[in-house]
């Protein structure tokens, strides 16, 4: 787009770290961009750290001389608001206070012609206050981009309550023009990305706080078991305490003080005592000049206990639980698609995957339960579900396909599931049979042998679990999937002894796409008594060839 016809004028109003890499972008698509900035020289040295960054980028080949000269000609200095030339974009970046924002946008209304977008960088502020008293408001929104702008494709393009729908229209094809993967939201306090991320720290924090577990083993469990590039921990170091504390503040402050958005005596004594992070050298952790973490050592086996142990102490079901509440709940209230809230997620924060095909995957059941189980152990409503949550748990609604007991897209394939069982040798081994299959439901029998017993003849809980487990296997694998397990929780209930013979009865309670929730029971087959029960997650990898 660089040698192209000159793009349409827009002016970038505050050129601190937000407003001069959003002039980048926009110099490079081609825009002629206007610099203003109300501290005197501010916007001719953003001009010139652009200048030179752009001939740095050509010296290292990623652009080339003549896209870097083009675009550095096509920034200019404008001394006042007054002083632009009508624009077909204005984006405001100055500092985060709604007068100076509103006085900003009052004076462009005044001179800006009426078909102007007049767009608002703000990360917390209301873009309908922003928009309060100024001629045409329609035509003001929030064009909230990430930082650093050039790198991060994610721009929220937010709509006030009046603003145009043909405004954001324009907007959103302009910044698919500068390259941007825009997505829409209402201008609901921390927009996406800042709202749904909160409970990623919000977690962690409380769980190092009530001594589950050490920051490092927590951000260990997140990073290596969860797949999340970062820990929450070393994250909220690099992006600044005091800055992820005002941003969870904010969020708390607009929502009326919600549980859910608290911030933690954890973080608020972090910055209170000056521990902020990487910038002052000390954070959650220690850092050394290089700005490298000293002495984190997680304990690996700890986190992998925790993450297979009950939600309350485990650090990736617990925040994806979260995660994935706070993403349905703001689809269920129209503020965003579910696509937009998984890409922003995505982008925006470098997920994996998009928080509402993760709470499919793992089944939004499940993440219901889950968070009754939290709200439990911690009443105060932080954990309360969202309704649309709630009502998905019980099958009257839900994003995903639900199975449940009826024929599934799979179909039956238990001669598949019988060859299984039949070259499963560990099962063989400890003399399991199986005594019933049938689509979605199995039952397994096992005698308490010599092997099993401790000193006291009552039977090792392991060799129960591994029966409960053979049953889930074999009912979760019953329609032909290929199915690992995503997670159990067993709870025994009574002693086995040697002698006994045990029932494990398993039954697959729902489905959501490619997870599903079983509840096995372990019984005594003489008199009935429950031995232990035991709650297993599956997920299928694939569905096996046909
Ligand atoms: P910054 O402090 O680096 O830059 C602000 C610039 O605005 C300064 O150059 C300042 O001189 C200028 N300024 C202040 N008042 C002005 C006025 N009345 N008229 C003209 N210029 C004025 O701030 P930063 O970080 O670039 O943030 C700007 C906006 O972008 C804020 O609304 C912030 O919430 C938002 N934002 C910041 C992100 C970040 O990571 N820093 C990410 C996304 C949004």
């Amino acid at each position: 787009m660089t040698n192209a016809a000159p793009g349409p004028a827009v002016a970038i109003i505050g050129t601190g770290a937000m407003g001069s890499g959003i002039a980048q972008v926009a110099a490079q698509a081609g825009c002629s961009v206007h610099l203003v900035d109300a501290l005197p020289g501010a916007a001719a040295a953003a001009r010139d750290r652009l200048a030179a960054t752009l001939d740095r980028l050509a010296g290292k080949g990623r652009i080339s001389r003549e896209d870097a000269d083009a675009a550095t000609a096509r920034l200019t200095v404008t001394e006042t608001v007054a002083d632009l030339p009508p624009c077909a974009l204005v984006i405001e970046a100055i500092r985060e206070d709604l007068a100076d924002k509103r006085a900003i946008f009052a004076a462009l209304a005044e001179r800006q012609p009426a078909d102007t977008l007049l767009a608002s960088n703000t990360s917390s502020l209301d873009v309908s206050a922003i928009a309060d008293g100024i001629a045409h408001p329609g035509r003001v929104l929030g064009l909230h981009f990430f930082n650093p702008p050039p790198l991060m494709r994610l721009v929220e393009v937010v709509h006030g309550d009046r603003t145009d729908d043909a405004v954001l229209e324009r907007a959103t094809e302009l910044m698919r023009a500068w390259g941007k993967t825009p997505v829409r939201c209402t201008s609901t306090p921390g927009f996406i990305v800042n709202r749904v991320a909160r409970p990623f720290y919000g977690e962690a924090q409380r769980m190092v706080e009530a001594g589950v577990a050490d920051p490092a083993t927590i951000d260990y469990a997140l990073r290596e078991l969860a797949g999340f590039r970062m820990g929450p921990l070393e994250l909220t170091d690099l992006i600044g305490q005091d800055v992820n504390l005002a941003v969870g503040t904010s969020v708390w402050e607009q929502t009326g003080r919600d549980e859910r958005y608290a911030p933690t005596d954890y973080q608020r004594r972090l910055v209170r005592d000056g521990h902020l992070g990487r910038k002052s050298g000390r954070g959650v952790f220690t850092y050394d000049d290089t700005g490298r973490p000293q002495g984190v050592v997680p304990d690996e086996d700890l986190a992998r206990r925790l993450v297979a142990g009950p939600v309350v102490t485990n650090p990736v079901a617990r925040t994806l639980a979260m995660l994935v509440n706070e993403a349905v709940d703001l689809v269920a209230r129209g503020e965003a698609s579910a696509e937009d809230v998984d890409t922003a997620m995505r982008l925006g924060t470098n997920y994996p995957r998009g928080p509402l095909e993760w709470g499919a995957e793992i089944g939004l059941d499940v993440v219901a339960a889950q968070l009754a189980e939290l709200d439990a152990a911690f009443p105060g409503g932080r954990y309360r579900p969202s309704p649309a949550l709630a009502s998905a748990g019980t099958g009257t609604t839900g994003p995903a396909e639900r199975l449940d007991g009826a024929e599934g897209p799979e179909g039956a394939d238990l001669a598949h599931v019988r060859r299984m069982w039949a070259d499963d040798r560990a099962s063989a081994g400890l003399g399991m049979e199986l005594v019933h299959l049938d689509l979605d439901r199995a039952r397994v029998r096992l005698t308490v042998g010599e092997a099993m017993v401790n000193g006291h003849e009552i039977a090792h809980g392991g060799f129960i679990f591994t029966l409960a487990d053979s049953a889930f296997a074999l009912a979760c694998n019953s329609r032909g999937r290929l199915t690992v397990a995503a997670g159990a929780d067993i709870t025994f209930v009574a002693a086995a002894r040697l002698g006994d013979v045990l029932v494990a009865e398993a039954t697959q309670r729902t489905a959501y796409g490619r997870s599903g929730l079983t509840d096995v029971t372990v019984t005594r087959e003489s008199d009935g008594a429950v031995i232990a029960e035991f709650r297993g997650r599956s997920r299928s990898l694939v569905s096996k060839e046909k």
